[in-house]
C-alpha cells in the first residue's frame, strides 16, 4: 500500500518525468525512499526511475564489451577477491596484443565501446597506451579505462593514446566508512583523481556498493548526493557480495531490493546519466539486471574477457557467465533488453551531459 506521506516525497522533488536534475534532494527525504521495501511503493518509484529514463536518454539499453586485462592488484581492499592479500586468487595479465585480441571479438559483436578493467595492477602505463592506440587504429569504439588510482602523467598519455572515459567508483564518500573499507586509503585521494580525470577531459563514471558491512542508509543517501551534484557521465552500482578470502568473507550480502532502489533514486536525482545494471547484481541467488533496468538502468556490459582467464578475475564469487565462451553474453544481450522492453542501441552512446559542460560560445 501507497502511504501518503511516501507519494508526497515523491510527488514534492519528482514532479514530472521531464523536469531537470534534481541534485539537493534532502538526505532525510531520501533515506525514507531507500527504506521502504513495501511493493507498491518500489513499484511506485521504479515506474517514476523508468519513465525519467525513457524522458532524458530514450527508450533504450546501451551495450559497452567488458575485458578484464589484469588480475594484480597491490591493493587490500577489505571487500575484493582480487586484494594482494588474497593468497588463493590465480593472478593473470593480458599485454597489449591480447588485449587488441578482445577487442577484436568486440568489435565483431557489433559493440563500440570497449571498457578495459583491472585490478589496482601497477601495469605498464606505456604498454597499456600501445593498446589504446592500436584499438584507435584498427576499431571504431569509444574507449573507456577502469584501473583505479594512478597518476596524473599516466591518465595524461592514456587520454593522448586515444581514451575517451575512467570509471572509478568512490565506493563511499564519508571519510570513516571509506578507510573502513579500503586499509591504508583515503577518499581525498580518489576525489583528487576524479577531479584530475574531469580536467583530462575524460568522460567519468563512478559508483558505490551497496551493502558493505558498517553502511547505513544515511551513508547511501549522502552518496547519491555526491554523485547527483559531480554531474558524473556513468553511474555503477551493484550489491556488496562477500568473498570467503577475504576479511569481509563472513559478512551478509548487500540487499537486492535496496540497490535496486539506489539505481532508482540515481535516476530520478541525475535524470541523464548512464546507469548500468551491474553484473554483480546479475550474480545474486538469480539475475536482477532486468530488474535494474525496469527501475530505471540503461546500460549492459557483457564480459569479454578471454575465457581462460574470466574466473580468475574473481572479484566476488558466482560472477555470472565466467565459463561462457568469449562473447557469449553478447547473444543474452537481446533476451535482456526484450524482457525489460527496451530497444538495443549498438552506437558509442557518449555521455549525454557533455554538451552541458561544453564552454559557452
Ligand atoms: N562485491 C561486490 N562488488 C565488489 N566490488 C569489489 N569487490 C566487490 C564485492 N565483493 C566492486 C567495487 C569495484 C568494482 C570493480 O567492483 O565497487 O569498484
Amino acid at each position: 500500500m501507497i502511504r501518503n506521506e511516501y507519494a508526497r516525497i515523491i510527488d514534492e522533488l519528482f514532479p514530472d518525468a521531464n523536469d531537470p536534475a534534481v541534485v539537493d534532494a534532502p538526505e532525510e527525504a531520501l533515506v525514507r525512499l531507500l527504506e521502504s521495501d513495501d511493493p507498491d511503493e518500489n513499484a511506485l518509484l521504479f515506474g517514476r526511475a523508468a519513465a525519467v529514463r525513457d524522458a532524458h536518454c530514450g527508450s533504450r539499453m546501451v551495450v559497452r564489451g567488458l575485458v578484464e586485462f589484469s588480475s594484480y592488484c597491490r591493493n587490500t581492499c577489505f571487500y575484493c577477491g582480487l586484494n594482494r592479500a588474497n593468497r588463493a586468487a590465480e593472478r593473470y595479465r593480458l599485454s597489449a596484443d591480447e588485449i587488441l585480441e578482445s577487442a577484436r571479438l568486440v568489435d565483431g559483436a557489433g559493440i563500440r565501446t570497449i571498457v578495459l578493467q583491472s585490478g589496482e595492477d601497477g601495469y605498464d602505463a606505456s604498454e597499456l597506451a600501445r593498446a589504446i592506440r592500436g584499438i584507435r587504429e584498427h576499431y571504431d569504439m569509444a574507449i573507456t579505462l577502469s584501473v583505479g588510482e594512478r597518476s596524473r602523467e599516466d591518465y595524461a598519455l592514456w587520454r593522448e593514446a586515444g581514451a575517451d572515459r575512467f570509471l572509478l567508483r568512490v565506493e563511499a564518500v564519508d571519510a570513516d566508512l571509506y578507510r573502513s573499507l579500503h586499509e591504508g586509503r583515503e577518499l581525498s585521494t580518489r576525489l583528487e583523481c576524479l577531479e584530475t580525470l574531469r580536467e583530462l577531459g575524460y568522460q567519468v563514471g563512478s559508483g558505490v556498493m551497496v551493502g558493505p558491512p558498517g553502511q547505513t542508509t544515511s551513508h547511501l543517501a549522502r552518496d547519491i548526493r555526491f554523485l547527483a551534484s559531480r554531474e558524473f557521465d556513468m553511474i555503477g552500482v551493484g550489491p556488496f557480495i562477500p568473498h570467503p578470502d577475504t576479511p569481509f568473507g563472513g559478512a551478509k550480502p548487500g540487499d537486492v531490493g535496496l540497490t535496486l532502489r539506489v539505481v532508482a533514486l540515481l535516476r530520478l536525482v541525475t535524470r541523464n546519466a548512464w546507469l548500468p545494471a551491474t553484473t554483480a547484481l546479475g550474480s545474486m541467488d538469480r539475475d536482477y539486471r532486468v530488474d535494474a533496468l525496469k527501475a530505471g538502468a540503461n546500460v549492459l556490459m557483457p564480459n569479454f574477457s578471454p575465457v581462460e582467464v574470466k574466473k580468475k578475475y574473481e572479484i566476488y564469487p558466482g560472477k555470472r557467465c565466467v565459463t561462457e565462451r568469449t562473447g557469449a553474453c553478447a547473444g543474452c544481450t537481446e533476451g535482456i533488453a526484450r524482457a525489460a522492453g527496451l530497444a538495443i542501441d549498438w552506437s558509442r552512446a557518449d555521455s549525454l551531459k557533455m554538451e552541458r559542460r561544453l564552454p559557452a560560445t
